[in-house]
Parts: structure tokens; sequence; C-alpha cells
């Protein structure tokens, strides 16, 4: 039983070492293969330099695709209406409702002068001339740039003058269009000229629109063109000139051209200044 073992033994074991002879050659083949595959492969991986340049790729890509976006959303959703065309909305709530109902007796207003917000020339025979902005606006080291607010009047055969008003004040809806001059001789504020020829004759103008003029492109082409005849006056110096009398319903504008009549050899030039609103102005008479 034992001898029988033993022989059976014996050719067990060299099968036994054939096979793990077999496995160790599998197993150095299958080694060698893997790092044969290893080295095949170590060209394909990235550099470090290639990692960096694709990073930096994706995040400007990544930065650029943001601002696009944002942009887009500035011209969507952020787009602000135009100055111009935003509304006017009334801030005396229930004040009507208030005066109508008869508790409440409005206190007694004397009436309102009301500037120009635009006095703007323009130039007939010069059409894209740009009407003048800024032309008394001063440097000083305190205060940066000051603009004094300075509206120039000034109207000749081939000059005129756009003019435009908004109406605010609740209850002070009865206007008058006026033109206030100084008197001859008088010396304006900042060395500015007062010019008037005699019996100077001006027509007046009303323009169909109810939008504000922006004065940074008005020119004799792009001033309103709907016109309609207003009124015609002859001014004084040192006086204030009656022109007109209208109806002014709080919030709208209005917008007037002034004119020589009749290519008569006219003239007026004038500045508002910090404390004189020489000009054209309207001036508010109470209505509640
Ligand atoms: C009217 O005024 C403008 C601007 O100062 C000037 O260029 C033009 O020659 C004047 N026109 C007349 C007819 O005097
Ligand atoms: C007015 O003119 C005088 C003399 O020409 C000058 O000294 C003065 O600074 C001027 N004033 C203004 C406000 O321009
Ligand atoms: C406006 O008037 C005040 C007070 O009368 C004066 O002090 C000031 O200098 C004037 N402004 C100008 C620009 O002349």
């Amino acid at each position: 039983m034992d001898s029988l073992s033993q022989d059976q033994q014996e050719p067990l074991l060299d099968y036994e070492l054939v096979v793990a002879d077999n496995l160790k050659t599998e197993d150095s083949s299958q080694a060698e293969r893997a790092r044969g595959s290893r080295r095949a492969s170590r060209p394909k991986l990235l550099s470090p330099l290639t990692c960096l340049f694709i990073l930096c790729a994706v995040i400007a890509v990544t930065d650029l695709c943001a601002l696009a976006y944002m942009q887009h959303l500035w011209k969507t959703s952020y787009a602000a209406p135009g100055l111009p065309d935003l509304e006017f909305a009334d801030p005396y709530i229930g004040l009507d409702d208030l005066y109508r109902s008869g508790l409440v007796h409005s206190p007694s207003i004397p009436p309102i002068v009301l500037a120009p917000r635009v006095c703007a020339p323009v130039f007939r025979d010069q059409p894209d001339r740009l009407t003048p902005v800024g032309t008394h606006d001063m440097w000083s080291d305190t205060w940066g740039t000051t603009s004094p607010n300075e509206r120039h009047l000034h109207v000749n055969a081939t000059t005129n003058t756009v003019i435009q008003f908004r109406t605010i004040d609740y209850g002070m809806e009865d206007c008058v269009l006026t033109l206030d001059l100084p008197a001859r001789g008088q010396a304006l504020e900042g060395n500015s000229t007062f010019l008037l020829y005699p019996a100077s004759q001006f027509d007046v103008f009303l323009a169909d629109t109810s939008k504000m003029l922006k004065p940074k492109t008005l020119s004799w082409r792009t001033k309103p063109s709907s016109l309609s005849f207003f009124a015609t006056f002859t001014p004084h110096a040192g006086e204030r000139t009656f022109i007109s009398r209208f109806r002014c319903p709080r919030g709208s504008l209005f917008t007037f051209e002034f004119a020589c009549a009749d290519q008569s050899p006219c003239l007026v030039h004038t500045w508002s200044s910090q404390n004189y609103t020489w000009g054209v102005n309207i001036y508010q008479h109470q209505t509640v």
C-alpha cells in the first residue's frame, strides 16, 4: 500500500513540477506582456505642461462663456429702458381725491417760475453742427468740473433755439410762457453778453413730441420736426414779455422752437446764470 502510494506519488510530483513550471512561464510571460504594454502606453501619458495648458484652456473657455452670458443678461434682463421713454410716475397720490372731496381748501400759492430743462441753439446754415453743451463749465481744484446750469438763448436769421420744459408741480397747471430780458447795458454774470435788435419779432412753434430732448445729439437735422405755430411776439429789453398762456397738465413736456418772424432782421442773445433766469421761462399759476 505504501509502495504503491509512493509509485503513484512520484509521477504526481513530476506533474506538479511541470504544472508549476508552466505556471511560472505563464506568469513571466504575462508580466512581460504587462511590462510591454506599460512601456507602449508611456508616451501617451500627458506631460505636466500639457495638463496645465488644458486646465488654462478650460478656465479660459469657462470665463469667456460666463462673460458672454453676462453680456447677454446686460442686453436683455438688465437693459435700461432709454431715459426718455421712462414713465413719469405721479408722486401726488390721492391729492385729486382730496381736493375733489371739498374737505380741504388749498393754500394760496404765488406763481412759480419754471426754467427750461433744455435751451439749445441749432443752426440752419450748419445743419449737422451739434448744439454746444457745457460752454460755461468750469474746472475748480476743489469741486472738479462744475456746470453752472446756464442756458443760452440765441435767435437770429439762421439760428433757432429749441426749448423744452417739463411741468412737474401739482395744481399749478395754468402756464404763461414769457421772455425775461435784462436792461440794455446791464452786465450779466460771467461776462456774458446780452444783445437784442430793436423791434425784432419772433415766432414760436410748438413741437408735437412727448420725448425728452437729448442735447448731446441735437442739431438742426435732429430737432423735432412736426411743429405747429404757437405765438408771435416782440420783446423789449429790461422787461418780461408775455408770449402765450396755455394749460399745462402736471408731468407733461412742452417743446418750443423760437425763430425770427418772416426773415425780418432780428437777434436776441442772452444767457441765464446762477442768479438770474434771463431767457424764456414759464410762470405756473395755481389751479386748485
Ligand atoms: C447767427 O448766429 C450764428 C452763430 O453765432 C452765426 O454763425 C450766423 O452767422 C448768424 N447769422 C446771421 C444772419 O447773422
Ligand atoms: C470777466 O472778464 C474779466 C476781464 O476780462 C476777467 O478778469 C474775469 O475773470 C472774467 N470773469 C469771468 C467769470 O469769466
Ligand atoms: C449770485 O448772488 C450772490 C448773492 O447776491 C453772490 O454772492 C454771488 O456771487 C452771485 N453769483 C455769481 C455767479 O455772480
